[in-house]
């Protein structure tokens, strides 16, 4: 049973419990700036410190940001090289913070194609973080929505299939406990940045009920206060979930 959440009055009145972000616009701020991509890439994750840093004093408890998806393979191979170490500096780097801030980091995706040396470090970073609770940290990569579902999907049957479970028992509750966020809330509010009003494979199941907040600013740019901001707009939401108000 779920305790019913006490909200803490510095916190934003009718808060999102969980946001989600796709961090959209790296890219084009770099070349607006006459940069390379990677560049962007490099303001980009500054900005997770900042925004990871205002979830406890706004009331989110639950960030989820869409780092690397499985199609981005698809970019060059100086683009994909550089966010893979960039992703490695980043763990490196921010694991006295996160662990100072009370931050639990989780990985989602698929972590087979990664290297190696990533993966290690992503998996010592959830142990060095496990204890913390202020806020949820999970990052998304080498992470889409249907290859999500698809693997869910192969381990469910796997599970059938040793009569560990019967196909009846198959239904909205016993699915998602197959999915790499078994563990995490739906989000409450969608945030997409740089202008694209697209989902983009990000978290399909999960997000059949969220708030969407497509907003023009490009993901470097993004601040704590227009993040404080959505997340206030989102307090004065009427979220019905297909049904009516009394
Ligand atoms: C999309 O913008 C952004 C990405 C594919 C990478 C997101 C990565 C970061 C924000 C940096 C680091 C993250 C962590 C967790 C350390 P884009 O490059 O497609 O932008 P564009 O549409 O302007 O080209």
């Amino acid at each position: 049973m779920e305790l019913e959440r006490q909200p803490d009055p510095g916190h934003v009145p009718g808060c999102p419990r969980h946001v989600a972000i796709i961090m959209d616009g790296n890219g084009r701020w770099a070349t607006q700036r006459g940069r390379p991509r990677l560049f962007g890439h490099h303001a980009g994750a500054r900005r997770v410190r900042e925004i990871v840093e205002a979830c406890p004093r706004i009331g989110v408890e639950y960030l989820t940001i869409f780092a690397f998806s499985t199609e981005n393979w698809k970019r060059t191979q100086v683009e994909v090289a550089g966010l893979m170490s960039l992703f490695k500096r980043y763990i490196i780097r921010e694991t006295r913070a996160l662990n100072v801030n009370g931050v639990r980091v989780r990985f989602i995706g698929d972590r087979v194609r990664l290297d190696k040396n990533l993966t290690r470090l992503m998996g010592e970073l959830e142990q060095a973080t496990a204890a913390n609770t202020r806020v949820h940290l999970t990052i998304a990569i080498n992470y889409g929505g249907r290859d999500e579902v698809a693997r869910a999907t192969r381990r469910l049957a796997q599970d059938v299939a040793a009569g560990n479970l019967k196909p009846d028992q198959v239904d909205e509750e016993t699915l998602p406990r197959y999915l790499d966020t078994h563990v995490l809330p739906d989000p409450d509010l969608v945030i997409r940045t740089s202008g694209e009003a697209r989902i983009s494979n990000f978290l399909l199941w999960q997000s059949a009920y969220s708030e969407y907040e497509f907003i023009d600013t490009l993901w470097p740019d993004f601040t704590q206060a227009e993040f404080e901001h959505l997340c206030t707009a989102y307090g004065g939401r009427d979220r019905r979930f297909g049904g009516v108000k009394a």
